[in-house]
């Protein structure tokens, strides 16, 4: 991967985005390293949770990169789009956890790459927004679709249509991320964050991020019977034995062997 750092501490991956040049922003060599990612994360049956940051101290993705859209045909556009989409799909859907730790700039197709991970944190530095109305274009690595289901259709138009950006605060008051931290605690944070879900059943919470993805998009009843399912699929697991069994004995459960 020329434009991702990428890193591995025990059972958590870290990947950095990496074109300083122009502030990580997304073209299609970015998007390509983003495949390579996810294949790289999918083939390692170690890691447990995926940390996705920006490197540098301004920016986590200034969007996609204008230079490279900026003489696109309609059917390149879409097509540009369609990359875009499918590989923000891979991550969001990837089985396990993905933590975006948003350090700086998330604008654009930056916003939407920490929209297709299942946990926003950032630094007090971070600022977000869509601004592509202001550049004569529509949100296209799917800001229509997650910003409106994150923080609600009302305020998810008035971010899109105004283009204008927020601040960290803000972005923590209207649900698009979880917390906030000092920049040089935002790392750590995300790293405590993922170990804590690493030391948890990988067997349970992968089904966990399955049933919350898929149930969302369908009617309940149809949506309790995918929990229903994984639910019932987690009492043939070692580590089901192991953590309910310690809990009987009155003792700490043993690491999960996710088996
Ligand atoms: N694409 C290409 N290059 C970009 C870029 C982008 N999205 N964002 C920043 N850069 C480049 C700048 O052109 C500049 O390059 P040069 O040094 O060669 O001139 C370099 O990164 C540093 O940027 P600035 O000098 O502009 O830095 P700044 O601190 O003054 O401003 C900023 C920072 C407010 C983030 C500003 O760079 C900016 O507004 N960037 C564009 C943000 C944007 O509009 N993103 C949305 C893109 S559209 C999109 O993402 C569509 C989609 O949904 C798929």
């Amino acid at each position: 991967m020329t434009h991702i750092l990428f890193t591995k501490k025990g059972q958590i991956a870290i990947a950095l985005i990496d074109r300083p040049k122009a502030l990580n922003a997304l073209n299609s060599e970015v998007l390509e390293d983003l495949n390579t990612l996810v294949d790289t994360v999918l083939a390692d049956e170690e890691i447990r949770v995926l940390v996705l940051s920006g490197s540098g101290e301004k920016a986590f993705v200034a969007g996609a990169d204008i230079g490279e859209m900026s003489d696109l045909t309609k059917a390149e556009g879409e097509a540009f789009g369609k990359k875009g989409n499918d590989v923000f799909r891979r991550i969001e859907t990837l089985p396990i956890p993905v933590i975006a730790a948003v350090n700086g700039y998330a604008l654009g197709g930056g916003c939407e790459l920490s929209m297709a991970c299942d946990i926003r944190i950032c630094a007090d530095t971070a600022v977000f927004g869509q601004p592509e109305t202001g550049l004569g274009i529509t949100p296209g690595f799917g800001g229509t679709q997650r910003l409106s289901r994150l923080v609600g259709p009302g305020m998810a138009k008035q971010l899109i249509y105004s283009a204008k950006n927020i601040k960290a605060d803000e972005a923590l008051r209207i649900g698009l991320v979880n917390a906030v931290y000092p920049q040089d605690e935002l790392m750590p944070a995300a790293e405590k964050l993922a170990e804590t879900i690493a030391r948890n059943a990988p067997i349970a919470v992968r089904a966990c991020k399955r049933a919350i993805n898929e149930g969302l998009e369908l009617p309940m009843d149809e949506a309790v019977q995918i929990e229903e399912e994984l639910f019932g699929s987690c009492f043939e697991t070692a580590d089901q034995k192991e953590g309910m069994g310690a809990f009987l004995e009155k003792r700490r459960h043993e690491p999960y062997q996710n088996r």
